[in-house]
């Protein structure tokens, strides 16, 4: 059994632009996730151009069983910090090859449109990937920071099967396309999951007596099951941390207090 709690890769190349800064840090973090059961690892294309779906190749091929390896492409990168959407049919199919060969993979577990490009008709963005996964080059697809109009528009498209947005405890502007997900039963992946500081999950840790991260993801786990958190990390101790959210148990109380704001 693997479990709810993923790994955000980004932090694992230099600034999300260049290689891995330490590339044996970098594999062993990796494996580490994998044999503390972690239930998918989260990158892009664009996360060091490349070089972060290539450390994922090297780190954990042949790839465990029941591990999703998850990528994206719609996010073009000029230059370090920039992050440019860019969804043009043609350009989203030759990324999912790249992403193919880096991965070392004949099918992607899970592809997202990283952006809806405004400049692009939404149906032909995620009509590439429907195209993509009718080809068997993608398994199931995903959107990243969409709205619930936005959603049910690619809805009307094809099956999409994955939402990630930014959310945590201290950050609910997507609670709506949360509780659309749960209704749908569409797994909703946050990133960003761990709040910088957060008062009342600083109050439920101390009683608690564990880390603070552990509890804000115990919080995103209990406010419904289709969450599946990708907190990012180059820390082995933070991986650790983070994978025992699962076991944290939170009273109805603790959770309310973490909900009230
Ligand atoms: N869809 C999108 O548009 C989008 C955007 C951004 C990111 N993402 C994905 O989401 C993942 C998570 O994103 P993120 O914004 O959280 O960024 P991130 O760049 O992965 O950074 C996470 C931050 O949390 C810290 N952290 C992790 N565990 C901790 C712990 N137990 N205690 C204290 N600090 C801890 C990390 O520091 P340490 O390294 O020191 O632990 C780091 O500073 C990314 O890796 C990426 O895969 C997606």
């Amino acid at each position: 059994m693997t479990s709810r709690m993923g790994l955000g890769a980004l932090r694992l190349t230099d600034r999300g632009w260049g290689p891995p800064v330490d590339r044996a840090a970098a594999v062993e973090v990796l494996r580490t996730a994998v044999d503390l059961g972690v239930g998918m690892i989260d990158t892009a294309d664009s996360y060091g151009l490349g070089a972060n779906e290539e450390l994922i190749a090297e780190a954990l091929r042949p790839y465990p069983e029941g591990v999703v390896i998850a990528t994206k492409a719609g996010q073009s990168r000029p230059g370090v910090g920039e992050w440019v959407p860019l969804g043009r049919p043609e350009y989203l199919r030759q990324q999912a090859e790249l992403s193919l060969r880096r991965l070392r993979v004949e099918r992607v577990d899970l592809f997202y449109l990283h952006r809806v490009d405004p400049a692009v008709p939404l149906a032909d963005q995620v009509g590439a990937l429907a195209a993509l996964r009718d080809e068997g080059k993608i398994d199931r697809i995903g959107l990243s920071e969409v709205d619930v109009d936005t959603l049910e528009a690619a809805r009307a498209v094809t099956e999409i099967s994955a939402v990630q947005n930014k959310y945590s405890a201290d950050d609910r502007t997507w609670d709506a396309v949360l509780d659309h997900c749960t209704a749908e039963d569409i797994d909703f992946v946050p990133w960003r999951p761990i709040p910088v500081a957060d008062d009342a999950v600083a109050t439920v840790a101390a009683e608690l007596g564990v880390a603070p991260a552990p509890v804000a993801l115990a919080w995103l786990l209990a406010r419904s099951p289709v969450v599946r958190p990708i907190p990012g990390t180059a820390s082995p101790e933070h991986l650790r941390q983070n994978m025992t959210a699962e076991s944290v148990r939170l009273s109805a109380e603790q959770i309310a207090l973490i909900d009230r704001r």
